[in-house]
């Protein structure tokens, strides 16, 4: 299966709020084809996670997948897992239980910025195939859930960024940023285990 083109910030897709799947929906070929060409555009661009609307697909489904992502090497491996129609419950308290992270985006090109995530997240989503599944995770994966959940409600990373004047190109961020992050983060794994 091909990659697919990843729309880009601007593109009203991207801010769609978007549409439940319907059983019959899933089983479609042109849905598993979708799956699978999110999957495929998600590792082609070294991405931690994709959702439908950055493809161009106003539905209800995202991938994660980490697996020593180059892009996020501090970021812990977590299995390929496709999200059908997920529900995100924040756990744990707000202030006591958010971090602040570094976050980037495949429709956000050369912009990084600091936004504030709840460590402690459960997702209730269907699989593929339309079984139901329940998942908690903590830490930057929970940091990652968020971002990719967001992006079904035409949510992006920079709507959450509380200080502009964290907003930096890739190249600033390895080269005034990177390593105070890498550390902190370092800590956020060690501390919430994710
Ligand atoms: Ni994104």
């Amino acid at each position: 299966m091909p990659a697919r083109e990843v729309r880009k910030l601007g593109d009203p897709v991207l801010r769609r709020v978007t549409a439940a799947v319907t059983p019959e929906q899933l089983a479609s070929v042109e849905t598993q084809a979708l799956i699978d060409d999110l999957i495929d555009t998600m590792h082609a661009a070294h991405g931690a996670g994709i959702a439908a609307p950055q493809v161009g697909a106003p539905v209800r489904i995202a991938v994660v997948h980490v697996r020593d992502n180059p892009r996020y090497p501090y970021k812990p491996n977590y299995p390929l897992t496709v999200f059908v129609n997920p529900r995100l419950t924040l756990l744990g308290e707000p202030g006591r239980d958010d971090e602040r992270i570094f976050e980037g985006c495949l429709s956000v090109p050369d912009l990084r910025g600091e936004v504030v995530r709840r460590m402690h997240v459960r997702c209730d989503a269907l699989d593929r195939h339309g079984a139901p599944f329940s998942v908690e995770v903590r830490g930057l994966t929970a940091g990652t859930f968020q971002h990719e959940l967001d992006h079904l409600d035409g949510r992006l990373f920079v709507d959450r960024v509380m200080d502009p004047s964290t907003l930096t190109t890739w190249a600033n961020f390895d080269q005034y940023h990177r390593e105070a992050f890498v550390r902190r983060a370092a800590d956020i794994v060690a501390r919430w285990g994710g």
